[in-house]
C-alpha cells in the first residue's frame, strides 16, 4: 500500500516536473517566436543599431547575426543581459563572463537597453529574419546623401541686384552720352564760329534737365516710391528671413551620419517634441548613451566626440567619469564636474511674441517633421530648410503639405492652416463636437456650413486668430 502511493507520488511528481518544464519551455521559446519583425526593425533601428549590425560584422558590439544558435546562456539571461549586461555578467555566467573579456576592453560596456521582453521578442524577430529587401543593413555611406552647407540664396535678393547693375549701367550710359552731346554741340559750334556752351557742371546741367522735363522725373520718382512700398511689405510678410540659415556649431554634430547611416530615430534625442512645445537638443547624457562606446568617428576621429567628454567630464582612456568613483557605469548629471556645458547654437528660433507647440502639430496634427524642418536625415549641420525643397520631398514622405510662403514666416504658418485639414475622426473631441454641430438646431450656420463638406481646415477651428499664435 505504502509503496503503491510512493509511487504514484513519483509519477505525480514526474509529471509536474515535465510540467513545469513544458511550461518553462514554451516561455523561453515564446521570445525566439512569435516576435513581430516589422515592429522588432524600428525598435532595432532606435536602441540597437547605432552599436550593432544584423549581418556578422563587428560595429561597436559583435554583429548580432547567428546570435540565436551562438546565444548558449538561455532566454531569461539574454533578456537580462540586453536590459542590464552588468547585472547579467554579475551572475557568473560562463558565456557572458567570455563575451565580457572580449569586447568590454576594447569597446567598454554595452550600455543596459530600456525594452521590454516583448519588445526583446520583437527585436529578435528582425535580427534571425530581416526583411529581404532594404532595412537594418542597407545603411552605408553612399545611400546617405548629405546636404553640406548652406546652398547661395538666389531671387529675391538676386533680383534687387540685378535692378542696381541696371541702374548703375543706364546712368552711365546716359551721363556719357549726354558729354558726347555735348562735344558734338561743341564742335558743330565751333566750326560756325559761335560761342561755345558755357562750362557748368554735370549737377547744374542735370537740374536744368529735371526742370525741362518734370513730368518724366515725377514718373521716375513714383516708380521708385512704389517700389520701395513692394520690396519693403514682402520683406515683412514673406521674405525667408531664415530661409537656409545655419549657423556653425561648436560640436561638428552631423544628423545624417546618426539619422540615416545608423538609423537612429529622432524620438531618441528630440523625444520632447511629441508630448511638449519644445523639441528640444539632447543633452550631453544622451550623447553618452552611445559614445560611452563609440570613441571615434570614421571622419572626425577622436577629435569631436573627445568634446562630448571634455563637456561631461569623462576620461576616455579610463573610461570613467571624472567624479572619480566611476558609477559603475552610469551616467551622471554633471553635479560633480565642473565642465563647459555644450552650447548649442539655435537654429529655428521663432520671435517671443509667437507660440508654437511641436506637440499640438506632431502629436494632436499628426504632421511628419520632414513638413517644417525638410529631410533632416541628410543634413550635416542645423539648417532650416526652403519651402521649395521641402515641397520635393512629397515622393518619399507622402502627406506632406505643399507650401508657398517661406519657412517660419507668419505667412507660412497661415498657409498651413488655410490647407492642413483635420480628419474629424482622429479623436473622440472633435466627433462630439460634430455631432452636436450637425444634430443642434441652433448650431452655429457659418460652422455648420464647413463641416458640411466634411472638410475641417485648422484655419476654421480659428488657426487665422492672431491671439492663437500671438500672446
Ligand atoms: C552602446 C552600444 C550598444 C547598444 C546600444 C546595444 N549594444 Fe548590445 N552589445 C554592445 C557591446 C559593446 C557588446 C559586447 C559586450 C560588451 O562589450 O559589453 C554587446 C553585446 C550584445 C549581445 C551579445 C552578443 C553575442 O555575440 O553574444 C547581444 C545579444 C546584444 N548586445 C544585443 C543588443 C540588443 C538587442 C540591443 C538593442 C536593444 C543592444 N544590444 C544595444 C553594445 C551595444
Ligand atoms: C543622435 C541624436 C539626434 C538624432 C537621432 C536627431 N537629432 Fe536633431 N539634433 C541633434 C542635435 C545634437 C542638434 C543640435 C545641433 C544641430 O543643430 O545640428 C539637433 C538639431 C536639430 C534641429 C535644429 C534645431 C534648432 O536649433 O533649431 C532640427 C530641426 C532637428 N534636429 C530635427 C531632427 C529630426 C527631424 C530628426 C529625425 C529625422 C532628428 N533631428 C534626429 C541630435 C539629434
Ligand atoms: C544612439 C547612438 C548615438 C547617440 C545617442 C549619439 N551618437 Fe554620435 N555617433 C553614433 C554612431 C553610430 C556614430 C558613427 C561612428 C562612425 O563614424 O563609425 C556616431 C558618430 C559621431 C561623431 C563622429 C562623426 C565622424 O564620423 O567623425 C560625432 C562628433 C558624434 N557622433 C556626436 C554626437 C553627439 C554630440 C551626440 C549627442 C547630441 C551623439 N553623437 C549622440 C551613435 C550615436
Ligand atoms: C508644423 C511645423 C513643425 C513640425 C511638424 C515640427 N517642427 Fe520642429 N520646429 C518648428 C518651429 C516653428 C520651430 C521653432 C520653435 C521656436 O523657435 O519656438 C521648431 C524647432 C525645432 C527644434 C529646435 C528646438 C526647439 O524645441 O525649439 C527641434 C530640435 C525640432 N524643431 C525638431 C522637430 C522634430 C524632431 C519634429 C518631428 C517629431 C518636429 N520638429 C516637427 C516647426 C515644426
Ligand atoms: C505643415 C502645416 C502647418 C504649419 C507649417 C504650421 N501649422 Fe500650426 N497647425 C497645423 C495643424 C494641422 C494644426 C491642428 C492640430 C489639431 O489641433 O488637430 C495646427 C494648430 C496650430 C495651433 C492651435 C490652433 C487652435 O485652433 O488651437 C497653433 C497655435 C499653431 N498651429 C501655431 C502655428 C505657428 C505659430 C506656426 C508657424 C510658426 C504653425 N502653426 C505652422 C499645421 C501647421
Ligand atoms: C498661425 C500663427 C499666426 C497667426 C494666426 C498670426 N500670426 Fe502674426 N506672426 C506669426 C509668426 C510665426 C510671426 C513671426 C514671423 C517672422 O519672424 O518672420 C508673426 C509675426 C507677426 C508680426 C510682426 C511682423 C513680422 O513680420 O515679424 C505682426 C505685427 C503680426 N504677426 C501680427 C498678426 C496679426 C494682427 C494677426 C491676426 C490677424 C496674426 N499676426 C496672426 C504667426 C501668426
Amino acid at each position: 500500500m505504502n509503496n503503491r502511493i510512493n509511487r504514484l507520488q513519483h509519477v505525480a511528481r514526474a509529471i509536474c516536473t515535465i510540467l513545469v518544464f513544458q511550461v518553462f519551455g514554451l516561455a523561453a521559446q515564446s521570445i525566439w517566436e512569435g516576435g513581430d519583425p516589422a515592429n522588432g526593425q524600428s525598435l532595432f533601428n532606435a536602441n540597437c543599431a547605432a552599436c550593432h549590425k544584423i549581418t556578422d560584422e563587428i560595429l561597436v558590439g559583435p554583429g548580432l547575426a547567428g546570435i540565436k544558435d551562438r546565444w548558449p546562456s538561455g532566454d531569461e539571461m539574454l533578456v537580462k543581459w540586453i536590459q542590464s549586461p552588468q547585472e547579467a555578467a554579475e551572475t557568473g555566467d560562463k558565456y557572458i563572463k567570455s563575451i565580457v573579456e572580449r569586447y568590454v576592453g576594447t569597446y567598454g560596456w554595452m550600455t543596459g537597453q530600456a525594452v521590454s521582453e516583448a519588445e526583446i521578442s520583437d527585436i529578435l524577430a528582425y535580427v534571425t529574419s530581416p526583411p529581404v529587401n532594404g532595412g537594418g543593413d542597407t545603411a552605408s555611406s553612399n545611400n546617405c546623401p548629405t546636404i553640406d552647407d548652406a546652398t547661395p540664396e538666389e531671387s529675391d535678393s538676386s533680383n534687387a541686384m540685378w535692378f542696381l547693375i541696371l541702374l548703375v549701367l543706364f546712368t552711365v550710359i546716359a551721363l556719357s552720352a549726354a558729354g558726347v552731346k555735348r562735344s558734338l554741340t561743341d564742335v558743330i559750334a565751333e566750326k560756325a564760329g559761335e560761342d561755345l556752351l558755357p562750362d557748368t557742371g554735370y549737377l547744374a546741367r542735370l537740374g536744368g534737365w529735371a526742370w525741362n522735363n518734370l513730368v518724366m522725373v515725377s514718373l521716375i520718382g513714383v516708380f521708385f516710391v512704389l517700389y520701395g512700398v513692394v520690396v519693403g511689405y514682402s520683406a515683412l510678410m514673406d521674405i525667408g528671413l531664415y530661409t537656409d540659415y545655419s549657423p556653425d556649431q561648436p560640436i561638428a554634430f552631423n544628423h545624417s551620419i546618426h539619422v540615416c547611416e545608423n538609423e537612429i530615430d529622432c524620438k531618441y534625442c528630440h523625444n520632447s517634441a511629441y508630448d511638449s512645445k519644445h523639441a528640444g537638443i539632447p543633452s550631453a547624457n544622451v550623447c553618452m548613451n552611445c559614445h560611452k562606446a563609440i570613441k571615434k568617428g570614421s571622419r572626425t576621429g577622436t577629435e569631436e566626440i573627445e568634446k562630448i567628454y571634455a563637456a561631461i567630464g569623462f576620461d576616455s582612456s579610463t573610461g570613467t567619469y571624472l567624479d572619480g568613483d566611476g558609477n559603475n557605469g552610469k551616467v551622471l548629471p554633471q553635479d560633480s564636474y565642473n565642465g563647459e556645458p555644450i552650447k548649442w547654437n539655435k537654429v529655428h528660433n521663432l520671435p517671443d511674441h509667437v507660440f508654437f507647440s511641436h506637440q499640438q502639430h506632431v502629436t494632436v496634427g499628426g504632421l511628419q517633421c520632414q513638413n517644417c524642418h525638410g529631410d533632416v536625415s541628410t543634413y550635416s549641420v542645423g539648417r532650416i530648410a526652403p519651402v521649395e525643397e521641402i515641397n520635393t520631398l512629397i515622393d518619399a514622405y507622402p502627406g506632406i503639405i505643399q507650401l508657398s510662403k517661406p519657412t517660419l514666416t507668419m505667412g507660412w504658418c497661415l498657409e498651413c492652416h488655410n490647407k492642413a485639414e483635420i480628419d474629424l475622426a482622429s479623436s473622440g473631441y472633435y466627433e462630439e463636437m460634430h455631432d452636436r454641430l450637425m444634430n443642434s438646431e441652433r448650431g452655429n450656420e457659418e460652422l455648420r456650413r464647413y463641416i458640411e463638406d466634411e472638410k475641417i481646415t485648422v484655419r476654421e477651428l480659428g488657426g487665422w486668430e492672431c491671439s492663437k499664435c500671438h500672446y
